[in-house]
Formats: C-alpha cells, sequence, structure tokens
C-alpha cells in the first residue's frame, strides 16, 4: 500500500471518528477499510440502549464496503482511529469479521498519542476460522 493511500485511509477513520454514537461508554472509534480496487469505506461505533447491540467501528465500516461493492470485497487494509492517549486494537469480533474479507489485512490504529498498532489480521487472529471452511 502505498503511503499516500494509506494516509487517506487514515483520515477516512478520524473523520468517521467525528459520526461516532456512543453516548453510553463515550469511547470514540472511527475505522475505514481499503479494498483491493483501492476504495475506501468508513465506520464509526454505533451504541444502543440495549447495550448489546453495539456495533463497532470496524464492522460498521466492513459492512458499508460489502453494501457497496459490485461483488464480494477484498480489504487489503483496516484503520481504526481513537481520540485516546494509546491506540485500540480491534476487538475479538470484529478481528473474526476482517477475517471473513480480509485475511491478508494490514491493520493501522492511529490515536492521539505518539504509539500506533502496525500489525496483520493473521498476527491479531492467527489460525482463524474462514470461508474456506464452507462444506459446498
Ligand atoms: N469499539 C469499537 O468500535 N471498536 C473497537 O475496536 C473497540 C470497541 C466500541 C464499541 C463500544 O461502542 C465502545 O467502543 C466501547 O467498547
Amino acid at each position: 500500500m502505498s503511503i499516500s493511500s494509506e494516509q487517506a485511509l487514515i483520515s477516512a477513520a478520524r473523520a468517521a471518528a467525528a459520526h461516532a454514537y456512543a453516548p453510553y461508554s463515550r469511547f470514540i472509534v472511527g475505522a475505514a477499510v481499503l479494498t483491493a480496487e483501492g476504495t475506501i469505506h468508513a465506520g464509526c461505533n454505533v451504541e444502543n440502549a440495549s447495550y448489546g447491540l453495539t456495533i463497532c467501528a470496524e464492522r460498521n465500516a466492513i459492512f458499508q464496503a460489502v453494501a457497496h461493492h459490485a461483488g464480494v470485497p477484498r480489504l487489503v487494509a483496516v484503520a481504526i482511529y481513537t481520540p485516546t492517549p494509546l491506540p485500540t486494537a480491534p476487538c475479538g469480533a470484529c478481528r473474526q469479521v476482517i477475517n471473513e474479507f480480509g485475511p491478508d489485512a494490514l491493520v493501522i490504529s492511529v490515536c492521539d498519542g505518539p504509539s500506533e498498532i502496525r500489525t496483520s489480521l493473521d498476527h491479531l487472529l492467527p489460525h482463524a476460522f474462514g470461508p474456506e471452511y464452507r462444506s459446498s
């Protein structure tokens, strides 16, 4: 991935965070995904009074990609932004959903502090269960 597309991806994650609906946790998250074609889709976390219905920013972004892509999207990178001192790693559920569409994805998490996470989905979710296990 080029430096400019990485910067665009991170910018999209930052912009999406401004739309977060997180009145319960007050933990703001923005995420963006880059498809193999070079398209960026973004999402934020959306909470609910029935707390368990909350959707994370990463899954929101991935579902946007699926909804707007002709055919199944291939994710090459996922960026996460939180306005926190430390970067946020994707939760287990989001790792599983990233695996469905981007088992080789680069995962970058940035924040308001100097540190960042830069790793692969394979590192975050080794030996993942994925679509290759389908029986038919
Ligand atoms: N959250 C995300 O959106 N992504 C993450 O990677 C971690 C957690 C959200 C879910 C919930 O709205 C809030 O952050 C606190 O868990």
